[in-house]
């Protein structure tokens, strides 16, 4: 069956699945240093349970997964989690974003399991500040989550760096030479202000291509061949293997385009990310609901979804209830 349309006639065909609001890491954009009130275990939905979910909107035209936290690597169960999602045989791509932390060890399994691909999170290759930023991580252990992801196979890989304060004109030179010899796309995401972080915006996206422009390896050019369903737009360089993607959900908003919903892992629809509307489809699960009431509920989600965020209007005052790691980006 087709994917489904909004009220905006955009298809909706890819649902982010945040499996915890567990972290291993306290990024500064994300949590307080403390971290964040957590969700009681038995609040969470089961495997079972968001694996119906996941089998009733595949009728729907829900084609891609994404697996989200928190991290969803610390939650047990997930290596078996995916081999269930794609023994349902009806989910063309299923992805995960991670922090990369347990990456390394793990890739074999989540491969096996029939992961497709990851995204991981590096916002800064200097140990020091990325010590700074995660509150305490080893950088060397998301590089070697990456360096992984590449040998097996969990490709494209993906790099995120939200550009922050943390962010300096000495990682570009890294990025440079990542994209030349490996076949990883670097993004650079504007820092969204969601949730209670302790970070700045950093270098605008003008500014890191005219960093890169200028680095003596040519210049960037369009391309359209990097797999993913997201909002990144993608270039490389001359002799590059791998590209460089920009997200700018301040400067040039993407939601026209916008073809996801998301599924909390205390069991909410959630319409759009920068939005506090939710739909509890928990309730119908745990009160014995048939199918089509969760159908039904994945319609008033996709119905709420509004034509685009409001982040840039000049009033705007940021009073969302979650933070990044209970909604998962
Ligand atoms: P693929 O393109 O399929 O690889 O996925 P993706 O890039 O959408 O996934 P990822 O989780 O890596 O997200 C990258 C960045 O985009 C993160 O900073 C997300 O918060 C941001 N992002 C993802 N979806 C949306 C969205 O719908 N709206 C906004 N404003 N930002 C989003
Ligand atoms: N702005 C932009 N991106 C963010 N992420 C987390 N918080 C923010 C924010 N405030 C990114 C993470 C992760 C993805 C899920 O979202 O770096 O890669
Ligand atoms: Fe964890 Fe991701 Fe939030 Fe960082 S951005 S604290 S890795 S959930």
């Amino acid at each position: 069956m087709g994917a489904r349309r909004d009220c905006y006639n955009r298809q909706i065909d890819y649902l982010r699945v945040s499996v915890t609001d567990r972290c291993n890491f306290r990024c500064a954009y994300c949590m307080p240093v403390e971290g964040v009130l957590l969700q009681k275990h038995t609040d969470m939905l089961t495997y079972e349970e968001m694996l119906r979910i996941i089998k009733v909107l595949s009728k729907e035209g829900i084609s891609k997964i994404r697996l989200t936290g928190g991290e969803p690597l610390v939650r047990k169960g997930i290596v078996n989690f995916i081999s269930e999602i794609a023994a349902l045989g009806t989910i063309k791509d299923i992805s995960m974003t991670t922090n990369g932390n347990l990456l390394a060890d793990m890739a074999g399994s989540l491969k096996a399991a029939g992961l497709n691909r990851v995204n991981i999170s590096l916002d800064t290759v200097d140990p020091e500040r990325f010590r700074a930023i995660t509150c305490g991580a080893d950088v060397t252990q998301t590089l070697k989550g990456m360096e992984e992801s590449l040998r097996i196979g969990l490709t494209p890989v993906k790099l995120n760096v939200v550009l922050t304060e943390f962010f300096t004109e000495s990682d570009i030179a890294y990025f440079i030479n990542l994209v030349h010899h490996h076949t990883v796309a670097v993004r650079f995401i504007e820092y969204m202000p969601i949730g209670n972080g302790r970070v700045h915006a950093g270098p605008s996206v003008e500014k890191i291509k005219s960093m890169i422009n200028s680095w003596g390896k040519g210049v960037l050019k369009a391309v359209q061949n990097v797999k993913g369903y997201g909002p990144a737009r993608y270039y490389t360089l001359p002799e590059a293997v791998g590209s460089f993607g920009f997200i700018t959900p301040i400067s040039e908003h993407f939601c026209q385009s916008c073809n996801r919903i998301r599924l909390t892992a205390d069991g909410k629809f959630k319409p759009c990310l920068l939005s506090n509307k939710e739909i509890d489809v928990k309730k119908a699960l745990r009160s014995s609901a048939g199918d089509e009431e969760i159908v039904n509920l994945f319609y008033l989600a996709i119905g709420a979804k509004q034509a685009s965020h409001t982040l840039n209007e000049a009033n705007f005052q940021p009073d969302f209830f979650r933070n990044m790691s209970q909604i998962g980006g």
